[in-house]
């Protein structure tokens, strides 16, 4: 519970967040929230079902995300969810997510 006070307390910008995003505790939150929320579609792994492949996803493709996309409906996700799903998917391929967080930090620029 301390990391969620600590992220609420002290908002940061979006990519040092997802950065500061790779706490276990936060990522098995993320995954049995994924499993209850997400799963369904995108497959227990993230790598895709009814749903795309979301493996690598950063915490701005899930908050776009469950505002709902096309086939995708709309997803209500209490507060700190979305950043412990973002920690998990990112802990599933680190790669991709790295390039994710490096193209938004570009776009920032
Ligand atoms: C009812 C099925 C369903 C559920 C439940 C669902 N999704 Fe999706 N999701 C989809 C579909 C279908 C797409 C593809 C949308 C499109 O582009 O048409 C998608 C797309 C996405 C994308 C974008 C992928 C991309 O490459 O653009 C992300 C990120 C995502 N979902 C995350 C989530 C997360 C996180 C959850 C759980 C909170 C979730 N989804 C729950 C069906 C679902």
């Amino acid at each position: 519970m301390k990391y969620l006070f600590a992220l609420c307390l002290f908002p940061l910008p979006g990519f040092a967040q997802d950065t500061a995003l790779t706490d276990p505790t936060l990522i098995a939150t993320g995954q049995q929230a994924f499993l209850d929320y997400c799963s369904a579609c995108h497959g227990e792994e993230a790598l895709g079902e009814n749903g795309p492949d979301i493996q690598g996803s950063i915490l701005k493709d899930v908050t776009e995300a469950v505002k709902g996309i096309d086939q995708m409906p709309e997803i209500w996700l209490e507060d700190g969810k979305p950043e412990a799903i973002a920690a998990f998917l990112m802990s599933l391929n680190p790669k991709v997510a790295e390039i994710k967080l490096r193209l938004e930090a570009a776009k920032q620029d």
